[in-house]
Order: structure tokens, then C-alpha cells, then sequence
């Protein structure tokens, strides 16, 4: 049976998970009790942050290391190490700004904006970032469209973020990163948002999600000119923006205002995407301009931009294995519209 030098033998090598350094330094190894007849071992632990998911983990390692070597039953309590130890120890990288926000290397940024609901924001958003994600880019979006959430069920997302330690995982599909307001409410239940609040999970969905490294991070904003346009500015001042309408004039008089918006914050405007251009015949070819014509040019005229291409109005094709109603594929019309579209949008941030 184990002794206590043993287990503490057995043991100092293990690291803290949070100061990353071994017992044997951090002095983790608090107390160590081994009843011999019941082949009972327990151990009390000193760490950095207690009660985390990384606990949980430590708490598996040190059981099966102390049974693999003859203990039948394990005891275990943890409890913090002392301030000034943590401090020490604590990397320094640490207590720096970690998240996308406060790293050297950024991603682009791109919020995806537009004057009212129902003109092709999200699809936009979508299309644009897996186009990227196919260009070979890495790729996020926030769908920060808070009260309108859709992305997750656009791009046929089942799963849900998991949380580590601290940090939320978002979810990938199609090679593109994705957290949306939309993991985070039951039953799809409507949420009333107060301005701060908006502007707080904002904060959160920069500050605690683990983006890894990215070239690109795009986000969905609320149709309208808004407080989280602020939010954005205040957060983001190097955020660029893709304003999307459909040809309809008074539809692009609205956009003109989002649009003034993003050049009032100093957002750089990339282009304008018009949405829902034309019907086009499968029989003839012919196109139709079921929404009227312009809306796209004369807003990109009034914000001193281009446009960057024009959709049809059309649904990807139909797949049997592969659901995501929004994401067109890549020898789609409108999936090669949208692949010169994000090669319009490297050129701009990258040439
Ligand atoms: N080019 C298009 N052709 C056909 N349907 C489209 C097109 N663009 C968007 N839609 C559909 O129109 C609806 C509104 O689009 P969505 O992207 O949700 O708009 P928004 O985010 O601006 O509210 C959705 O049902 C979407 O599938
Ligand atoms: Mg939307």
C-alpha cells in the first residue's frame, strides 16, 4: 500500500491548471492522510481557482493516478492557494487583455448592417462568411442581431457552444466559427434587452468566447440604426461595414440611414450588397425585376461606395445530407456571386 511519501511523489508533478506550474512548486500538496487497512488515501489540494471545469479534471487525474498505484478510495478537497503564491506564479499573459479585442493580431472586422428586417442581413452575413472560409480564410461571426437571432438554424447548427474553465467554445460549421444570441435562450423564447445589457453581452460575446486566431470576424446587426450601432463603434473603432438592401428605392432610402450611421461612427462602408435583384427564368434566362431596379446603385451613390454584387432570388439547391437552408454552395449563381463578393472584400482589407 502507498505511503504518504509516496503519494507525494506520485502527485508533485501534476500542474495546476490555471498557474500551469507543478505541485511540487506551487506547494499544492496541502495535507495527505493514508489509512492503511481500508486502502483509503486522501489528499488535500491547494490550487489557483477552485471549483472550475478544470477542477473537475484535475480531480479525475489525481484519482486514477493515486488508484493505478493502490489506493481503493480517494478523498479529495481543494481549496486556493494563498494570494501571494498566485501572484507570483500567476503568467503574466494572464493578467493581460487576452480576448480578440485586447490581442496584437486582429481579425477584420465586418458588421453586416441594414435599414430594416427582412432584406437578406443574415443570408448575407452567412454566405459572405463561409465564401471567406472557402477563400481559406479563418472566419467568425457574432449574430449580434439580438432580438432576431437566426444564423444558428440558417446554417443548420445543431450542437451548442460548450464552456471551458472560463471561455465559451463556439460552434463551427462549414469552416466558420459561430455564437449567436440565439445558444443562450430556452424555447426560443423572445428576451426583452435593455440598452446596457445589449451592450454588455456584446462585450461578452468579444471578451469570453475562445476565438482562437481569426482573420476575419463578421457580425450580424440589428436591422436600423440603434444603440448597438454605438456599441459596435465604441468597441470596435476599426470595424468596417457591408450595407445590405434589396432594389427597391424606398428600401435603399431606408439602408442610406444605416449607412450614414457607419460613416458617423468613421466605419469604413467596404460596398453595398443588393439582395433579392431579379427573379431569373430557368426556361429563358430572362431576368426579372420583380423588386424594382436601383435601389442597390443609388445607395452606394449616396454613401460614395460600390456595389459589391447582386443576388438573385433564389434558394440554395436542395440536399439530402447536408441541411443548412441558407448556405448556398459553391457552383450555386448566387454562392459564385457571393464568392466574388468576399474576394471584392480581401481585396479592400488586405491589398
Ligand atoms: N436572394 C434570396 N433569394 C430568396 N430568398 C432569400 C434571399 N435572401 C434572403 N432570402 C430569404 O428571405 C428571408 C429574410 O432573409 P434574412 O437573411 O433573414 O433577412 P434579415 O436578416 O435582413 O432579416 C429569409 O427567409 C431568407 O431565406
Ligand atoms: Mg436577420
Amino acid at each position: 500500500m502507498l505511503t504518504k511519501e509516496e503519494v507525494i511523489k506520485l502527485l508533485n508533478p501534476v500542474k495546476d491548471p490555471f498557474l500551469h506550474t507543478s505541485f511540487e512548486e506551487t506547494g499544492g500538496i496541502v495535507d495527505v492522510t493514508v489509512r492503511e487497512e481500508k486502502k483509503h488515501v486522501s489528499v488535500k489540494i491547494a490550487i489557483g481557482k477552485p471549483n472550475t471545469a478544470e477542477q473537475m479534471q484535475l480531480q479525475q487525474e489525481i484519482v486514477s493516478i493515486l488508484k493505478r498505484n493502490g489506493a481503493r478510495t480517494v478523498g479529495l478537497r481543494f481549496e486556493q492557494l494563498p494570494d501571494e503564491v498566485i501572484q507570483r506564479l500567476q503568467p503574466a499573459q494572464a493578467q493581460e487583455d487576452t480576448s480578440i479585442l485586447g490581442r496584437e493580431k486582429q481579425p477584420h472586422f465586418v458588421a453586416v448592417a441594414s435599414g430594416k428586417g427582412g432584406v437578406g442581413k443574415s443570408t448575407v452575413t452567412v454566405n459572405l462568411a463561409v465564401s471567406l472560409a472557402r477563400l481559406g480564410k479563418k472566419v467568425g461571426i457574432i449574430d449580434a442581431d439580438i432580438y432576431g437571432f437566426s444564423i444558428p438554424e440558417m446554417m443548420g447548427v445543431e450542437e451548442q457552444p460548450v464552456v471551458r474553465g472560463e471561455k465559451i467554445i463556439p460552434v463551427e460549421r462549414f469552416g466558420v466559427k459561430l455564437i449567436s444570441m440565439g445558444f443562450f435562450v430556452e424555447d426560443n423564447s423572445p428576451i426583452i434587452w435593455r440598452g446596457p445589457m445589449l451592450g454588455k453581452m456584446l462585450n461578452n460575446f468579444f471578451r469570453e468566447v475562445e476565438w482562437g486566431d481569426l482573420d476575419y470576424l463578421l457580425l450580424d446587426l440589428p436591422p436600423g440604426t440603434g444603440d448597438i450601432a454605438m456599441d459596435v463603434h465604441a468597441l470596435l473603432p476599426s470595424c468596417s461595414e457591408v450595407i445590405v438592401t434589396t432594389p427597391h428605392p424606398s428600401a435603399a432610402f431606408v439602408a442610406a440611414r444605416a449607412g450614414q450611421m457607419a460613416l458617423k461612427t468613421d466605419h469604413t462602408i467596404l460596398g453595398v450588397v443588393e439582395n433579392m435583384s431579379y427573379f431569373q427564368s430557368e426556361k429563358t434566362g430572362e431576368k426579372e425585376y420583380v423588386f424594382g431596379r436601383g435601389g442597390g446603385d443609388r445607395l452606394a451613390e449616396e454613401l460614395r461606395t460600390k456595389v459589391l454584387g447582386r443576388l438573385s432570388l433564389q434558394q440554395p439547391y436542395e440536399e439530402e445530407d447536408i441541411f443548412a437552408p441558407a448556405v448556398y454552395q459553391e457552383d450555386h449563381p448566387n454562392g459564385q456571386e457571393y464568392h466574388r463578393i468576399a474576394a471584392k472584400v480581401v481585396a479592400q482589407l488586405e491589398e
